[in-house]
């Protein structure tokens, strides 16, 4: 039986009915990101999105690939009057505040219908790097697709290999050099923006031309630590996103974003420490999460792809 196409196997992996993402403890239990797992920075994550929000004009937050709504709790918390809705491949998590609506998604590049009008701020925050895309891989003569099995499969052809020339062309490719081939996530995020909403704002860790890893970024996560890809639904599957092939308005990285739209730590003065140490604590607490949310090594540097200036609808871009 010839082995399956690679994107099919990883669809399956993490989005069949024993798919990584449908399993009962979510992604927090095997990695924290941006919204949950790192203390303190979630808040500010969610105090930078809200003022997005604010600058777009926008009274709706929708989060596609809102895991089990930890975030969504976090900006119901910071900003009750919020509307917000959240969007996973499960069925609504039982602790999500009874205000936040929730519709359940196939996964993968597969979106249902979305509650989004001219008042919405679609998120994606880390979904296209779960969203499967084909790899291939340099034989020594040509771009060939990788199998699910690794094995190398046809040449390259089609939209596939047209959009590796425009995007990620390699001058002088050796042996066992990869492309991760953008393609399903351009369309994915180009679907978002199709939705009828304010701005779309997808945030992933990610590439530009000129700055793409030669053997590809095909890795797997569980229980908080890296782990050889696994498509049997054990681990997750993820690769990192050609962010400038997308389509957006404007791209910055976290740390620019959290500069611009104004989130800030201002140290705590001593004489707080004296006449009240615990928002002291708070204080330095607060300025430690921002280092995090701003370190470029880290989560500062993940990159923001939004659908229009960050000044807002209609502004050029700076
Ligand atoms: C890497 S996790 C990120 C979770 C969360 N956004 C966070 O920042 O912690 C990706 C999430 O996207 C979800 N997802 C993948 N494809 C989706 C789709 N088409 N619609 C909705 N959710 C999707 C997965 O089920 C998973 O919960």
């Amino acid at each position: 039986m010839p082995a399956r196409p690679l994107i099919d196997a990883w669809a399956e992996a993490l989005y069949g009915d024993r798919g990584f993402y449908r399993q009962s403890d979510g992604p927090a239990a095997h990695f924290a990101t941006a919204g949950q797992g790192v203390p303190g920075v979630g808040e500010l994550f969610a105090s930078a999105v809200i003022a997005l929000a604010d600058r777009l004009g926008a009274t709706h937050i929708l989060d596609v690939g809102a895991g089990r709504g930890e975030f969504l709790s976090l900006l119901h918390a910071a900003r009750p009057s919020l509307r917000l809705t959240g969007v996973d491949v499960v069925a609504r998590p039982s602790r999500l505040p009874a205000a936040v609506a929730w519709v359940r998604s196939r996964g993968g590049s597969a979106m249902p219908a979305l509650p989004a009008d001219a008042q919405t701020l679609i998120v994606a925050n880390e979904w296209l790097d779960v969203v499967p895309c084909p790899i291939a891989e340099w034989d020594g003569v040509t771009w060939r697709d990788v199998l699910a099995d690794g094995a190398l499969g046809g040449e390259l052809a089609g939209p596939e290999d047209a959009w590796r020339e425009q995007w990620w062309p390699v001058a002088d490719p050796a042996a066992g050099d990869r492309v991760e081939i953008g393609l399903p996530r351009d369309r994915a995020y180009r679907d978002l923006c199709s939705r009828g909403a304010l701005a779309v704002l997808a945030i992933d860790y990610g590439h530009l031309q000129g700055d793409r890893p030669a053997g590809g970024t095909l890795i797997g996560y569980r229980g908080g630590v890296t782990a050889i890809p696994r498509f049997d639904g054990s681990t997750d599957v993820t690769a990192h996103v050609a962010m400038d092939s997308l389509g957006a308005g404007e791209l910055f990285t976290q740390r620019e974003a959290f500069s611009r739209l104004g989130i800030q730590a201002p140290a705590p003065s001593l004489d707080l420490a004296r006449t009240a140490p615990a928002d002291y604590l708070d204080g330095l607490a607060r300025r430690t999460a921002l280092a995090a949310a701003r370190d470029p090594g880290g989560l500062g540097g993940f990159w923001w792809a939004l659908s229009c200036p960050l000044a807002g609808p209609g502004t050029p871009p700076r």
